[in-house]
């Protein structure tokens, strides 16, 4: 099958006042038209950062350094300007948030933010701009759409938002919906029906999805391919079910062993004991020593470079090229 987005060793640093950090570093992914590729991992491991950088949203510049290559289609986008790279944006590849309200414009209504990327990517007229976002709404699961698009964004509930937020996103038709931890802030019942909706979305065209999330549930529902990010990189990478059934990497194991607790909010759903690095202080080696049970000599003082370890799944470990060189 062919490739819709593919991201050859992308770096994504930050030049600060204390150091460099490297928020993302040489890290590679594919996406095939249709697919959805969940990326998984802790807090801080630039899963954000990796989603910004594909959108755009990030310009190389004194303060940040972006390296490597994303092939969207046939169009390489970190080289991309700025007025091919908006054509692009919101049409061919749209971008779903936690925070609804920080993506919408508090002062339009809805009907207008709905409505003005149709116009301009899809070169509909308003009328029949405006016919589509009432299918949209509908399409969406929300009653009333001629009432919504009159409203404005905080006459609206949380869960409403996000599903207005997903019919902007899906208005233009776009080949690749990025979607950053488009649950986490509903509740659990609101939270499925989106999932399922986004599921029912895919299902009826040919999007594929990069979705980001903490949540290894919604990794196991949503998933055909899982990235799992660790300090900036990735340590492990497979088709969901045979990383679900045999995880590879001390860090993929660990996020599997560690369950969700009644009462517990979902940030703090990881209880891998130990914390993840100081990005600015890292040397080369595995950046999970710390916290791993398998820790060896090598681990300290050498990167694990990602690589098969059989089952279609690639790791970044030491232990598994020990393994090859002991027999
Ligand atoms: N503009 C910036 N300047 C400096 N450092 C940044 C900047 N943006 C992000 N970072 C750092 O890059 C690292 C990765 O951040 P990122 O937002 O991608 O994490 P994340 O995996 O999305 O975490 P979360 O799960 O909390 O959303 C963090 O250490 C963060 O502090
Ligand atoms: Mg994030």
């Amino acid at each position: 099958m062919s490739t819709l987005l593919e991201i050859d060793r992308l770096s994504t640093h930050f030049n600060t006042e204390e150091g460099r950090i490297k928020a993302v570093d040489q890290v590679s992914l594919r996406i095939k038209p249709g697919e959805t590729v969940c990326i998984v991992g802790e807090s801080g491991c630039g899963k954000s950062v990796t989603a910004m950088s594909i959108m755009g949203l990030l310009q190389s510049g004194p303060g940040v350094e972006i390296g490597g290559r994303i092939q969207f289609g046939d169009t390489e986008l970190i080289s991309l300007d700025k007025h091919h790279l908006r054509a692009i944006r919101g049409h061919e590849i749209a971008m779903i948030f936690q925070e609804p309200m920080s993506s919408l414009n508090p002062v339009l209504t809805i009907g207008e933010q709905l409505i003005e990327p149709m116009v301009l990517h899809l070169k509909l007229n308003k009328k029949e701009a405006r016919k589509r976002a009432v299918e949209l709404i509908e399409q969406v699961g929300i009653s009333r759409p001629e009432q919504i698009l009159k409203s404005y964004p905080h006459e609206l509930s949380g869960g409403m938002l996000q599903r207005i937020m997903i019919a902007i996103a899906i208005s233009c038709q776009p080949k690749l919906l990025i979607a950053d931890e488009p649950t986490t802030a509903l509740d659990v019942t609101i939270q499925a029906q989106i999932l399922d909706m986004l599921r029912q979305i895919k299902a009826e065209s040919d999007m594929s999805i990069l979705l980001i999330t903490h949540d290894l549930g919604v990794v196991a529902e949503m998933a055909d391919y899982v990235v799992v990010m660790y300090a900036g990189k990735v340590v492990e990478e497979g088709e969901v079910t045979a990383l679900f059934e045999s995880p590879k990497h001390p860090y993929t194991q660990g996020l599997l062993r560690s369950k969700p607790v009644l009462g517990q909010r979902q940030d703090e759903l990881f209880s891998i004991p130990g914390q993840v690095p100081n990005l600015l202080d890292l040397r080369p080696s595995c950046y999970f020593q710390d916290r791993c049970a398998h820790c060896m000599d090598i681990c300290r003082t050498q990167e694990p470079a990602l690589k098969s370890v059989g089952g279609g799944q690639k790791a970044a470990c030491w232990l598994y090229e020990e393994e090859k060189r002991h027999g």
